[in-house]
């Protein structure tokens, strides 16, 4: 995706160093941060300078092939850099899948196989990606107004996205989309990032607060929601963003279709449902304590609750398969029910 005139992708990997957009900072600044290690790339998923599903498993693809280099003159392998990756973010399935894929390969072929592993990863990702908005945009109509949750765009993966992607290429179809943009607290990726994204391509959307959504569903004001995953079901239940599942509820009771685009390396065929997705808890300072810039751009962090107040965290929730229109895949789209047989056969 073009960011002030030149091309990037979310995350790559330059001889052994991983760089990746640090996305901490955004929308207020853009820059790029340079890992040398595996302990570093490890750090930066899980303090989310990376995060959504696809991004982050290409960033721990990248970092177990660092894993394999920093080996590369020892005779053992690196066991523990994959223990320290794996312990990042427990509920990205894509982070579990690229771990696995470039652990075999470095085993197979060394150092160099291991790298060449992780590019394939990252760059299957990107036309996973592109080919979900291809499927994806077949149900956007004219002028349609599109409902999304948190960010799964270009930024959540390593291109195009899965979410956003049908509605960019829908947008150069010259069908006019819309877009209500979900802020996603507490860490507000669509407010921040996904609002960003769609600036950047000159797409018309409006951010509202997480309890708005019932209101515009309500009015007729959304055609369509569609938002990614984090980890699918074998039976096709779904873990995307906290909030996702308050949405698939309202959708489904004013008849709105309720679409998940995804990978097919999202989908966890081990996994039989919704109950077995891992959901990762996250710290309650992101609750408490919100960050942001002031009028002059100087960045601040305050608190927004009541001194002394507890929160909780859950940074994902599980969308049962029967409130899911379709998953929209590099495949096509697919019923969520077939989502753990699609996987099972799919070969890379
Ligand atoms: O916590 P994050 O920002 O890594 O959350 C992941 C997501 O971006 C969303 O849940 C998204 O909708 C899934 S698509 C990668």
């Amino acid at each position: 995706m073009r960011v002030n005139g030149c091309d990037y992708r979310t995350v790559w990997m330059e001889g052994s160093t991983v760089h990746m957009i640090e996305q901490n900072l955004l929308p207020f600044d853009f820059s790029i941060v340079e890992l040398p290690d595996h302990a570093a790339t490890a750090r930066a998923i899980a303090e989310m300078t990376v995060r959504g599903a696809g991004a982050i498993g290409a960033a721990a693809g990248f970092a177990m092939a660092q894993g394999f280099i920093e080996q590369k003159e020892s005779a053992s392998l690196p066991h523990a850099a994959k223990a320290a990756i794996l312990a990042t973010r427990p509920t990205a399935q894509n982070l579990f899948y690229a771990v696995e894929r470039v652990w075999k390969a470095g085993c197979e072929g060394g150092a160099d196989g291991a790298v060449a592993e992780a590019r394939a990863i990252a760059d299957a990702d990107a036309e996973a990606s592109c080919r979900i908005g291809k499927f994806g945009s077949k149900l956007i109509g004219n002028r349609a107004n599109i409902l999304t949750h948190c960010n799964a765009g270009w930024l959540a993966f390593v291109d195009f996205g899965t979410a956003l992607s049908p509605i960019y290429h829908a947008h150069r179809d010259g069908k006019s989309p819309h877009v209500w943009v979900d802020e996603t607290r507490p860490r507000g990726q669509g407010a921040r990032l996904t609002a960003w994204e769609l600036t950047q391509a000159g797409i018309p959307h409006d951010i509202i607060a997480d309890n708005a959504a019932a209101h515009f569903m309500a009015r007729g004001e959304v055609d369509i929601v569609i938002v990614g995953a984090d980890r699918i079901a074998a039976n096709g239940d779904t873990a995307n963003k906290i909030g996702t599942l308050e949405k698939a509820i309202c959708a489904n009771h004013f008849g709105i279709p309720f679409y998940i685009a995804a990978p097919i390396a999202t989908i966890d065929a081990a996994c039989p449902d919704g109950n077995a997705i891992p959901i990762e808890a996250r710290s309650s300072d992101e609750v408490l304590w919100q960050q942001g810039v002031d009028a002059e751009g100087k960045r601040h962090t305050i608190r927004v609750a009541s001194p002394g107040a507890s929160a909780r965290n859950p940074a994902f929730d599980v969308t049962p398969a029967a409130l899911i229109s379709g998953i929209i895949t590099e495949q096509g789209i697919i019923d969520a029910a077939s989502a753990g047989a699609i996987a099972t056969n799919h070969k890379e």
